[in-house]
């Protein structure tokens, strides 16, 4: 009987809203995560720091499933993602009509854009709601407009990305996500492929949606930017998590000697 009581879910509690557990990624032979336990609640921002090739953005990745985890389960909001066989509990299957879905939950904007040149700014930015949402063309572009003009995009609608600058171009990305209305938002290096006076465009998009509460998980070399940024860093490294803390803890207080050694190589920042 206790047991039994022992074993309920806490009822004021809501599930995370984002789960993983045991994640495995193996491209071949080359094993890029190796074990991540990591669970998100709503309203938390998350930094992912980390060394090149370190497997940052395949974790992203496997997040909205552009890669497929090797094992591993990723739930949404308490739901295990996928399907197993009775018996067969370590062999996941996932179907493409759910992971449209998951998708649709789980943006992500890159670090290189990602548009389609063929398309206006309003047209990239309405394209997700109108194939993946099958929303009616004047609602999309309803939509889609809202977004461009709070990343400050109003004038630029039919604009093609090539005449724009990659501060621009990233900023109708964000667009193109939000439009989605996702629950999470995955920025994968999003200023990386930006010439330095462009950078601080972005940011201050990315730290409007902080102030509005959502949930974000940025991959990211702006040491500054996530220390203000961030309820949470995490340096990723060997396939792990190998330190997650607060900014205070990770990026000005380190306890692992390996991230101090990641730390240091950055001359730059200053919080
Ligand atoms: N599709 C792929 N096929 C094979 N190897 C890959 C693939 N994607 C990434 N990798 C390898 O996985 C490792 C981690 O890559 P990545 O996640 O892009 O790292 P990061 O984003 O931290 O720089 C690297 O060694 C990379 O070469
Ligand atoms: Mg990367």
């Amino acid at each position: 009987m206790q047991a039994e009581t022992l074993s309920m879910p806490e009822p004021t509690r809501p599930a995370p809203i984002l789960q993983v557990s045991g994640l495995h990624k193996w491209f071949g032979a080359l094993h890029v995560l190796r074990g991540i336990d990591f669970s998100v609640e709503a309203g938390e921002r998350i930094a992912i720091i980390g060394g090149s090739g370190s497997g940052k953005s395949t974790f992203l990745r496997c997040l909205n499933f552009m890669e497929t985890p090797s094992s591993g389960r990723i739930a949404l909001d308490g739901t295990p993602l996928g399907r197993t066989t009775a018996g067969k509990p370590d062999e996941v299957r996932y179907p493409e009509s759910e992971l449209c879905r998951v998708r649709e939950r789980v943006g992500m904007v890159f670090q290189q854009f990602n548009l389609f040149p063929h398309m206006t700014v309003l047209e990239n930015a309405m394209e997700g709601l109108v194939t993946v949402k099958r929303m009616k063309k004047g609602q999309a572009r309803e939509r889609a407009l809202r977004e461009l003009h709070k990343v400050g995009l109003g004038e630029k609608t039919d604009v093609y990305p090539g005449r724009l600058s990659g501060g621009q171009q990233q900023r109708v990305a964000i667009a193109r996500a939000l439009a989605m209305e996702p629950e999470i938002l995955l920025f994968d290096e999003p200023t990386s492929s930006l010439d330095p006076e462009l950078v601080g465009e972005v940011l201050r998009v990315i730290r409007q949606l902080a102030e509005e509460g959502r949930t974000m998980l940025l991959v990211t070399h702006e040491l500054g930017f996530a220390y203000h940024f961030a309820t949470k860093v995490i340096f990723l490294a060997d396939g792990v998590f190998h330190e997650v803390g607060t900014p205070d803890e990770v990026l000005k207080h380190p306890g692992q000697e390996r991230t101090r050694a990641f730390l240091d190589r950055f001359t730059e920042f200053s919080f």
